[in-house]
């Protein structure tokens, strides 16, 4: 690896049979903040998220449309590339499965494992959920229904490749002993693990019935599992010229519901590949809306434009992950994002940047003060090392929390200031408390940072982590807006 440190983290790849909503929304969010973390910190980054375009399922739904798959999902690309816009997603790169570097690389893969004996011709029997684009058994099903999708499902007979999945078992367990952080958060880990004990049967991974996917290299009548291609997006991205220092990745950020085909099926592929293994997988919780699952049918169910519409998109990004610890469900409900960006981004922050903002004007800044600690109780170095440690072990809310206490000292030792003796000292301490919450909260809402950094004439983004060990410039206040209205 090169003298810079790299971080490589992932989103699941979306299918776009519709627009995006506050699910996809949240793990790209996520990744977004761990990729701007890392950017402050100096690493090489390499964000990726994108779109999961084959299979039946997307097939179907461009029939309904009356259009080619192919058109079909090429209309939708644009609304995901939009909404992430919407609210500063900043990926590195969007990965289509219909990309032709992609294809490529499924298949030289698909023909490598091949070779190696581990894929085999057999017949398939089973209950289909085109949903999950997944085989259940008959004893998985709830009433003959899907038991995610409670959806009928139909019973197909097919000829069909396998993947020697339950050739891999020992060798998963083993990883997952050698690698304890793999499966996360660790309360997910131990039912993976007693499934897998259980016993793994070969993976059909591979359709006769439909023809949108990968062709087999060595049968061509057959495309693809979509699953097997999907996965294997996140290792094609890094066969690009440049990119190839980011394998393995650091993390794949997934939902719950996917966890199984991230710490099972795909480290067993990568194993029969023999290509290196991510280093962790990385499950969130389920956002429901008012309770019930999201849904579109229900009309349960929020788009971008609904969620950036509420608040703006810093209080969206903010609420999502404040509200609940990453990692479990909870339940979206706009009166509370509404209440935090009023409570807390619009009093707390907004208020601390505007009355020492108008000090600062009035009276000007003094420079000649330790600007490692910030009054007696905080040491800027300890700060940083608590917030960094919080952000690495994903606990987003945490990190939030204690970043507003902060932000709630600061502004009651404002108003307990009765005499204003030392008031240019005060002040530049003041100013860089600001600096630092600016820098440490630029992931979680970026342009509201970058709004108080121009006023108060400090850099904030990439690399500037570092800046906090210096000391802030005799500070030139700028005249600047409101950073939230209250709703
Ligand atoms: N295409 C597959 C992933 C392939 S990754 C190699 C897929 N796509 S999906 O569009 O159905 O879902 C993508 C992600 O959105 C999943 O991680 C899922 O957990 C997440 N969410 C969908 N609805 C959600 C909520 N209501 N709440 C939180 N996340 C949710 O699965």
């Amino acid at each position: 690896m090169t003298a810079k440190n790299k971080f490589y983290v992932t989103t699941p790849i979306y299918y776009p049979n519709d627009i995006p909503h506050v699910g996809h929304a949240y793990t790209t969010i996520a990744a977004d903040v761990l990729s701007r973390w890392y950017r402050l910190k100096g690493y090489d980054v390499f964000f990726l998220t994108g779109t999961d375009e084959h299979g039946k399922k997307i097939e179907n739904t461009a029939k309904k449309h009356n259009k080619t798959p192919k058109e079909f999902v090429d209309s939708l690309i644009p609304k995901f590339k939009e909404a992430w816009k919407k609210l500063n997603l900043n990926y590195d790169r969007f990965i289509r499965t219909t990309d032709k570097d992609h294809e490529k690389i499924v298949q030289k893969v698909l023909q490598r494992v091949f070779d190696k004996g581990d894929i085999y011709k057999g017949h398939y029997e089973g209950f289909y959920c085109t949903e999950c684009e997944a085989y259940y058994t008959e004893k998985d099903l709830v009433n003959g229904e899907c038991p995610i999708h409670k959806i009928k499902i139909e019973k197909l007979k097919e000829e069909s490749y396998f993947f020697r999945l339950s050739k891999y078992q020992k060798q998963l367990l083993e990883f997952y002993k050698k690698n304890p952080g793999f499966i996360s958060p660790s309360n997910r880990k131990q039912e993976i693990i007693n499934r897998v004990q259980e016993g793994l049967k070969d993976l059909s991974i591979s359709r006769e019935s439909f023809k949108w996917g990968i062709p087999l290299p060595f049968d061509k009548k057959h495309v693809c599992y979509v699953w097997f291609d999907a996965l294997f997006n996140y290792y094609s991205a890094t066969r690009q010229k440049g990119k190839e220092k980011f394998w393995p990745a650091d993390v794949h950020l997934v939902g719950k519901d996917i966890i199984w085909f991230h710490t099972v099926y795909w480290p067993a592929f990568l194993l029969s590949a023999g290509i290196e293994l991510p280093k962790k997988v990385f499950a969130h919780g389920w956002w429901t809306f008012d309770k019930e699952k999201i849904s579109k049918s229900k009309g349960k169910i929020i788009n971008i434009d609904e969620l950036v519409g509420i608040a703006g998109a810093d209080s969206a990004r903010y609420f999502l992950l404040r509200n609940i610890p990453f990692g479990e469900d909870g339940d979206f409900s706009e009166a509370i994002l509404r209440e935090r960006h009023n409570n807390e981004l619009a009093n707390k922050l907004g208020n601390l940047v505007s009355r020492v903002g108008a000090l600062a004007e009035k009276y000007g800044i003094d420079e000649k003060v330790d600007f490692r600690k910030i009054n007696v109780d905080v040491h800027i170095e300890n700060v940083v090392r608590d917030i960094s440690q919080l952000i690495e072990n994903y606990e987003f809310d945490k990190a939030l929390n204690s970043i507003f206490a902060y932000i709630d000292m600061f502004n009651q030792w404002i108003q307990q200031w009765k005499s204003w003796e030392n008031r240019e000292k005060d002040l530049y301490e003041l100013a860089t408390g600001i600096r630092l919450v600016a820098i440490l909260l630029w992931p979680f809402i970026p342009q509201t940072s970058e709004k108080i950094a121009k006023r108060f004439g400090f850099r904030v983004g990439v690399g500037t982590l570092k800046d906090l060990e210096k000391p802030l410039k005799a500070v030139k206040i700028k005249k600047g807006e409101i950073l939230f209205k209250k709703i």
